[in-house]
């Protein structure tokens, strides 16, 4: 599986898509999150992936819908990423397993002063890690979660990134994690969509 990551000197960890109508997907969310979800007043959960009826999300958000057709990239799948306040230490340093890779990330509700921080983390390096199946994919990969406090310490940052208003398209399959800066707003909530196909051509370097 780790030939799936490719000569990452040839690709960035993350790739800012145009912001088109991102208030209109925020808001349409929002208000399908407050009617059909308690996100909102969830101060306990530490799984960050939501379990959600997303072909009722798309119904309810027809932006998000109208976005992916304006970039041209199908979709099969949506889910909810939510960092409660009782994970300040972040959500656990982890990689996709193939199958499922690329996704589009869009920010929703208290994504500033919180950072999605990608590793180099080498190929021989990797394999030194039990591997687990991951249980959204049932794929293996690698259980990174040891070094999830240290991996600053070990292993080349290439990027920390901060989700504002753009959506971005990112391979998952590189390792991260997620990390909450000191001035971090909870429930911080984002969107994650699984293309139909990999994007990758939007990810080479120009
Ligand atoms: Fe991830």
């Amino acid at each position: 599986m780790i030939d799936y990551l490719g000569d990452q000197t040839k690709f960035k960890a993350c790739h800012e898509l145009p912001v088109f109508n991102s208030k209109d997907i925020k808001s349409q969310v929002m208000e399908w999150v407050q009617n059909k979800t308690n996100f909102l007043q969830d101060k306990i959960s530490r799984g960050f992936w939501m379990k959600i009826d997303y072909k009722d999300l798309a119904k309810s958000a027809p932006a998000l819908i109208e976005y992916l057709k304006h970039v041209k990239i199908p979709i099969q799948e949506i889910t909810v990423g939510v960092l409660t306040e009782v994970m300040t230490d972040g959500f656990v340093m982890h990689h996709g397993s193939p199958g499922r890779n690329f996704k589009i990330n869009f920010p929703i509700h208290n994504t500033e002063d919180v950072y999605t921080e990608w590793y180099d983390i080498p190929e021989h390096d990797l394999r030194q890690f039990p591997e687990i199946i991951n249980q959204h994919t049932s794929e293996a990969c690698y259980d990174l979660s040891s070094i999830h406090s240290t991996v600053d310490k070990l292993y080349p940052q290439r990027v920390r990134y901060n989700m504002h208003s753009c959506p971005i398209v990112f391979n998952s399959y590189l390792p991260h994690r997620v990390m909450p800066g000191p001035d971090a707003k909870y429930p911080r909530i984002m969107l994650a969509t699984m293309p139909v196909q990999d994007p990758f051509d939007l990810m080479k370097l120009s």
